[in-house]
């Protein structure tokens, strides 16, 4: 092949902006669309929307509130190992029909050191236990609020106290809160040795969320990104997590595949594998590395990003999920794509999911949420929440995630800081994006997911087109651009 070759072989790296999704006949009602999906192999969502693992995006916080509005947050990893998993473990003790890692104190515990484990787990009652476990008493916030700090647990703690087994149903235990007016009802095995807890606040959210992705054991699920490089973060991880998510800027790499195969055969939680952006490049996940759950595809892409700008290397998301997706179809039978980077509205999501996709990872859209981490910033009259790039000097500050971006030598940023309008709760994103959603699949004539990978048709709209598309020759409200 000759050097101009490379001009006539030249593949399209078509971008959202650059398509546009055609109506087809329809038989379904605006909001019919069914949107639950697959996020995993393993893990189903009832929405298909998963949020970035980054700094300014998801920590605990974001992970539960998705996970109960039905879709998955990807814990980032700019921190330490032990923090990571604190994380984990507080999204996976937030809920759960059986509490299995219950906090207990012992009846010596000071009732001063019992007030800081309050504040500290956000909990308002412990199981007092003695030693091997066996259950003496129940010490809760009623208990203490007016004791006098010398105190200790065994002066104050209830030393009657109802339990249930193993065998109790959750109807039950719900009757004998009720009849007791009791919050917590701990579970005990045939020595008295505490099992578990079963909380009213329990019971009480499992109704309040009927959307609510949750493990066996009732908990919400949760995901976290490693480096493929830092096996013993995995395997703390994996104790908490039902998804490990490698979070690498280019991983079609060779290193990065040596090491994931080593994750890969220690971890039992589900492995997504990313980010990637080639045909070759999923291929080789599929064909290469053994019981790889899913691909998170997209490089270049993310409102953040300077990759493509820096090096001039990147496969827009859309380009690169068309790419994974016929890999897919080829070697991977039903191994999931998460669309990565760029997904702005629900219109971008349909486009993504028109072309093979099952999920959208979104850092921009979630950053902007009360759950992410980080303080409302008033500018202007209005309000903005810091958002930026996990290859951005601020990020690379923490040093955690310098193997995301680089080699060492590289010292360039590979992203921007900056802010975010703030758009209100999880909730109310989920909620806007489901029904943006849905009005596109309800145009396509799609009535799943599935059926957008058959149904979905693309035209590509012209730079002067994309003018017509949008609100034109009308002065908008706060915009200084005139018809
Ligand atoms: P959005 O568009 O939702 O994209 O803000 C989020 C995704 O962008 C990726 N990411 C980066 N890419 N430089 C990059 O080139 C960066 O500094 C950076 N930080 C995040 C990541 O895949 C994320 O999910």
């Amino acid at each position: 092949m000759g050097f101009r070759d490379k001009f006539v072989n030249a593949e399209k790296a078509l971008t959202f902006n650059d398509v546009i999704l055609l109506p087809g006949w329809t038989t379904l009602e605006p909001g019919e669309a069914d949107v639950t999906t697959r996020a995993t192999r393993g893990v189903e969502v009832n929405v298909p929307f998963v949020s970035s693992p980054m700094d300014t995006v998801t920590e605990s916080e974001m992970v539960i509130a998705l996970a109960r509005q039905g879709g998955l947050g990807v814990l980032h990893r700019n921190c330490t190992a032990e923090e990571e998993v604190a994380m984990a473990r507080a999204v996976k003790r937030a809920e759960a029909l059986i509490i299995r890692d219950v906090i207990t104190v012992g009846p010596e515990t000071t009732v001063e050191e019992l007030l800081r484990l309050m504040d500290e787990h956000k909990i308002r009652g412990f199981p007092v236990v003695e030693e091997g476990d066996r259950l003496v008493g129940i010490v809760t916030w009623r208990d203490v609020r007016l004791a006098e700090s010398g105190l200790r647990v065994e002066d104050v703690m209830t030393r009657e106290v109802v339990t249930g087994t193993e065998e109790t149903s959750l109807e039950e235990a719900k009757r004998v809160l009720h009849e007791h007016r009791i919050e917590k009802l701990p579970i005990v095995d045939g020595e008295g040795r505490v099992r578990g807890l079963i909380t009213m606040k329990d019971i009480t959210l499992k109704g309040t969320y009927p959307e609510a992705v949750r493990d066996g054991e009732g908990r919400l699920i949760c995901a976290a990104a490693i480096s493929p490089f830092d096996l013993e973060r995995a395997r703390a991880l994996d104790e908490y997590v039902d998804v490990i998510v490698t979070d690498v800027a280019h991983f079609h790499n060779r290193n990065c595949f040596e090491a994931t195969k080593k994750v890969l055969r220690e971890v039992s939680a589900e492995v997504v594998v990313g980010n990637i952006g080639t045909y070759e490049a999923a291929e080789d996940c599929l064909t290469k590395l053994e019981g790889v759950a899913g691909l998170r595809v997209g490089i270049g892409s993310g409102s953040i990003c300077t990759t493509s700008v820096v090096t001039r290397a990147g496969a827009p998301t859309l380009y690169a999920v068309s790419q994974a997706a016929d890999a897919v179809k080829e070697y991977g039978g039903d191994v999931p794509i998460i669309a990565d980077g760029g997904l702005r509205n629900p219109g971008d999501i349909a486009v993504a999911l028109g072309v093979g996709a099952s999920c959208a990872m979104m850092g921009n859209v979630f950053a902007g949420t009360s759950e992410s981490p980080g303080r409302l910033v008033a500018m202007e009259g209005r309000y903005y929440k810091e958002y930026y790039g996990m290859g951005s000097s601020k990020a690379r500050k923490k040093r955690f995630v310098q193997d995301r971006y680089s080699q060492p030598s590289k010292t360039i940023a590979e992203g921007v800081e900056g802010w975010v309008p703030y758009r209100g709760s999880v909730s109310d994103i989920v909620a806007e994006y489901v029904g943006g959603l849905r009005a596109a699949m309800g145009y396509v004539g799609a009535s799943t997911i599935q059926e957008m990978w058959e149904k979905a048709r693309l035209a590509l709209v012209t730079e002067r087109g994309s003018e017509e598309i949008r609100a034109h020759d009308i002065l908008l409200p706060g915009s200084n651009r005139g018809p």
